[in-house]
């Protein structure tokens, strides 16, 4: 007969495993841009994306500036800020696929696409 000792050590030994897995599952979804957002940006941008006149942030939401900028334009403007503004770079504090969701997200609080 096994000991009970012999059992909890291999419980020990896949408890860890499991949780490994588990969040090697976690790091391959799409990173949370919402939740990065929120966090990183909407201080000066606004939790819906409007923007702050007072410091000249857009409007996200303005199917006029959405045409404005290409996504090549926005993960430029994520990495290195915009110089003499108050946009500051973010290269080293996000990932390359934090970048790109965000570029997402970005696209997806245009109005003409929220009313389609
Ligand atoms: C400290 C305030 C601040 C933070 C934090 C900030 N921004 Fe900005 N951002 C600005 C300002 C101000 C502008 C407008 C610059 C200008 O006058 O063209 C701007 C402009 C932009 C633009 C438009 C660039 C263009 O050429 O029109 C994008 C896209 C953008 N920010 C994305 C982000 C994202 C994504 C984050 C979070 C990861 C973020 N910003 C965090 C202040 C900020």
């Amino acid at each position: 007969m096994r000991s009970s000792a012999a059992v909890f050590s291999r419980l020990l030994l896949v408890a860890p495993c499991a949780l490994l897995l588990a969040s090697g599952l976690r790091a391959a979804d799409e990173p949370d841009a919402a939740a990065i957002f929120k966090q990183k940006c909407s201080m000066c941008h606004g939790a819906d994306g409007k923007g702050f006149a007072a410091i000249k942030t857009p409007d996200f939401t303005d199917p006029k500036w959405q045409e404005s900028i290409t996504d090549e334009k926005i993960v430029e403007t994520i990495k290195n800020g915009k110089k003499g503004t108050p946009m500051p770079p973010f290269a080293d504090k996000l990932k390359e696929d934090e970048i790109q969701a965000l570029v997402k997200y970005i696209r997806s609080l245009n109005s003409e696409k929220k009313k389609e």
